[in-house]
C-alpha cells in the first residue's frame, strides 16, 4: 500500500523489474523474459558412452598407479628418513605427509572418476511433501491457542498471572547460580608454586632426597618433586621439575649460573604452550622435548625455546644444597610456570622490574 492509499505491485507497475527470490520454478519468466523450460529427467538407468567410459577407465587406472607409488614412496620415506634431529624429523615428516597426501587424494579422484564416468548413472525420481501444513490445520491450531489462553484467563485473572511470573523468576536466575560451581577465581595462586627456600628435591617416584654428590654424570636427568608435596597432585601440576646435570663449560648464557649447583640445573616440567609435561631429553643435543606439539628447548640455554609452538622457556628453579648436602631450592620460581594465563603479563613484567633493580 503506497501513501496515497493506492496499491502497488511489480504486477502493476512494468517499469520495475520483477526480482524472484530463491530458485525460480522451472519456466519462470525472470526480468521479463521466458525461461526455457528446464529438461525433464525420466527415472531409469543410463550406460554411459562406451567410448567416454574406455577413456575415463585409462584415467582411474592412472591414477591408481600414482596410488601405488605414493604408498611406496610413504614406506620407503618411513625406512630412508630417521628421525633423530629437529632437520630430520622436519625432512621425515615433509616426506611421509607428502607421499601420503597424493597416494589418498589420487585414489580418491580415481574412485570419483570410476563411480561417475564408468558405472551406469540411475535417475531416482521421489515425491517431495511440501513442508508446511495445510492452511486449514494452521488456520486450527491458532484457533486452538487463542480459545485456549483464553480459557485459561491468564490476562483476566491478574493474581495468578503475576503469582505465575514471581514463581519462575528465581528458575530464570539458577543458570547463573550455578556459574558459581566453576570454583573460585584463581586470584594469584597460578603465579606461585609451593617451592620456597631450604625445601628439598625428591625424586619422582620414589621420594628419595638427592645429594648433589651422588647425581655426577653429566647428561643424566631426574624427574623432581618437592618434598612432603610427592602425593599432592593440586601442588605436583605446577612445581614438578626436571633436573639436569652438566658440565660447567656446557652451560650457555641463557642460564643463570646463580641458580645452578655443580652443573646441575633444574627447569620447570610443565611445558609453557599448553601444560604438557616436557618429559623427553636428547642427551646428545641437550633438548628438551614436550610430545604434545614438538616444542623443543635448549637444556644447556636457559631453556630457550628452538622449535615449536611454546613461546617462552621453561622457567628455572634457583637450586643449592643443605648443610648435609642435599639439593634444596633457593626460592620459588621469578616467573609463572606453565602455559600462558591472563595474570602473566603482569607476573612476569615484575619479575623483570626486580631483576632490573637488582642489577
Ligand atoms: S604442550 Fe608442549 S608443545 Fe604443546
Amino acid at each position: 500500500m503506497t501513501a496515497n492509499g493506492h496499491s502497488s505491485t511489480n504486477e502493476d507497475d512494468a517499469r520495475v523489474p520483477r526480482r524472484v527470490i530463491g530458485t525460480p520454478a522451472a519456466g519462470t519468466a525472470v526480468l521479463g523474459k521466458e525461461a526455457p523450460p528446464a529438461p525433464v529427467e525420466e527415472p531409469g538407468v543410463a550406460y554411459p558412452d562406451e567410448a567416454a567410459a574406455k577413456k575415463a577407465e585409462r584415467w582411474v587406472a592412472l591414477l591408481f598407479l600414482i596410488t601405488f607409488l605414493g604408498g611406496v614412496a610413504f614406506i620407503a620415506s618411513y625406512v630412508i628418513f630417521q628421525v633423530g634431529t629437529v632437520n630430520s624429523t622436519a625432512a621425515s615428516n615433509l616426506a611421509l605427509g607428502s607421499s601420503l597426501t597424493v597416494a589418498l587424494l589420487s585414489l580418491a579422484s580415481g574412485i570419483v572418476i570410476w563411480v561417475r564416468r564408468v558405472m551406469p548413472k540411475y535417475n531416482l525420481i521421489q515425491e517431495r511433501h511440501l513442508m508446511a501444513s495445510a492452511p486449514d490445520t494452521r488456520e486450527y491450531v491458532a484457533d486452538t491457542f487463542v480459545a485456549g489462553a483464553n480459557e485459561s484467563g491468564f490476562v483476566k485473572h491478574k493474581l495468578l498471572r503475576r503469582t505465575l511470573l514471581l514463581a519462575a523468576a528465581p528458575l530464570g536466575l539458577a543458570p547463573l547460580v550455578l556459574l558459581k560451581d566453576l570454583g573460585p577465581l584463581p586470584g594469584t595462586s597460578l603465579r606461585h608454586t609451593v617451592w620456597k627456600k631450604g625445601l628439598r628435591l625428591v625424586v619422582e617416584g620414589t621420594g628419595a632426597p638427592i645429594r648433589a654428590a651422588d647425581f655426577n654424570s653429566p647428561g643424566g636427568i631426574l624427574s623432581v618433586v618437592p618434598h612432603g608435596y610427592e602425593h599432592d597432585l593440586n601442588a605436583l601440576a605446577k612445581a614438578t621439575l626436571i633436573l639436569i646435570k652438566f658440565r660447567p663449560d656446557q652451560l650457555k648464557s641463557g642460564t643463570n649460573a646463580n641458580w645452578t649447583y655443580d652443573g646441575i640445573v633444574a627447569y620447570s616440567k610443565i611445558c609453557t604452550h599448553v601444560g604438557c609435561p616436557a618429559a623427553l631429553y636428547e642427551q646428545t643435543t641437550h633438548h628438551i622435548l614436550c610430545p604434545c606439539h614438538q616444542s623443543t628447548f635448549d637444556a644447556t640455554d636457559g631453556a630457550r625455546v628452538i622449535f615449536g609452538p611454546a613461546a617462552r622457556p621453561l622457567p628455572q628453579l634457583p637450586i643449592g644444597v643443605d648443610s648435609e648436602g642435599y639439593l634444596i631450592a633457593q626460592a620459588d620460581f621469578d616467573v609463572p610456570v606453565g602455559p600462558s594465563f591472563w595474570e602473566r603479563g603482569d607476573a612476569e613484567a615484575k619479575a623483570r622490574e626486580a631483576r632490573g633493580n637488582a642489577s
